[in-house]
């Protein structure tokens, strides 16, 4: 299903009425409450989510329930959730309840767009609905010509950016790399912006759940349902590392990347950090 151009993820509706129902979230009632949790895909949200949770419910703490997101899930659903809600989204702001981008709180979540196009071709390998075999230069060029899922990361992004030149109050943005290396601080940095209570053991204690090898293990889906989702050996929970895509790109690959990097972010004052340690 493709709406305004872009092609979506059908999850688990048929493609027509998902993208009736994606066409309808504009209008889904927000509380003030709400926050969104707004990432372009592969860039850490099930990391973020689960951060967020712990923060909401005060403990240090994993539980099996896993997120739905706001896309796939129906206004019903949306609509008898508790609060605090967390809207976990990878829609351009455009899609998204009219009101979440004029009042609620949104954390942000970025990861390096190299490391990214990485994960989101193991992803798009490794999920039997995708039935993809392709080969990583050309799912490149799709990535580069705004074709995948969700469209373009590059608009996301820049669109993501304005909202915080404008009102830098209500955004906090993220770094996947900053929370891989300096993960204490950013939880201490959200519970602040969302004004919890969170004094460094506690902040420790998340980060230390929160770990890849913890998350792994524990936030997989039930086997049956894992093995109907994912090709073997592959889930949600992939590397879980900065610089992955050394591995993935030729050195002609990366300069070309960087380019059009240059090029489609003029003016973007983001920096994106491509290994550990720069
Ligand atoms: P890789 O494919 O590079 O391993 P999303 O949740 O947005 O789909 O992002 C998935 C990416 O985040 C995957 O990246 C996954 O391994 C990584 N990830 C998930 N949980 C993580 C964690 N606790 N720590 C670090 N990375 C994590």
């Amino acid at each position: 299903v493709a709406i305004d151009g872009f092609p979506l993820p059908t999850f688990r509706m048929e493609p027509m009425q998902r993208g009736e129902v994606i066409k309808s979230i504009r209008s889904w009632t927000i509380r003030d409450d709400d926050i969104l949790l707004a990432t372009a895909p592969k860039s850490g949200t099930h990391w973020a989510h689960e951060i967020l949770s712990m923060l909401h419910r005060g403990k240090a703490e994993t539980i099996s329930e896993r997120f739905t997101l706001l896309e796939a899930t129906t206004e019903q659903e949306f609509a008898s959730a508790p609060s605090p809600r967390v809207l976990t989204s990878h829609l351009p702001l455009r899609l998204l309840p009219d009101n979440a981008i004029s009042k609620i709180k949104i954390v942000l979540v970025l990861r390096n767009p190299k490391d990214l196009v990485v994960s989101k071709y193991h992803h798009m390998l490794g999920m039997r609905s995708y039935d993809y075999t392709g080969a990583f230069k050309h799912f490149l060029q799709w990535f580069l010509e705004d074709k995948l899922p969700y469209g373009s990361w590059f608009q996301y992004v820049r669109e993501m950016e304005a909202i915080m030149d404008t009102e830098p109050d209500r955004i906090c943005m993220v770094h996947y790399e900053d929370l891989k290396q300096n993960g204490i601080e950013q939880i201490k940095k959200i519970a602040q912006f969302l004004s919890v209570d969170a004094d460094d053991q506690f902040c420790q204690a998340i980060y230390d759940c929160c770990s890849f090898e913890n998350m792994a293990v524990k936030k997989l889906p039930p086997k049956d349902l894992q093995d109907k989702i994912w090709k073997p050996g592959c889930s949600f929970y992939r590397k879980g590392i900065i610089g992955d895509w050394k591995t993935h790109f030729t050195v002609a690959e990366s300069e070309m990347f960087d380019e059009i990097l240059a090029q489609r972010m003029t003016g973007s004052k983001l920096k994106f950090r491509f290994s550990d340690r720069s």
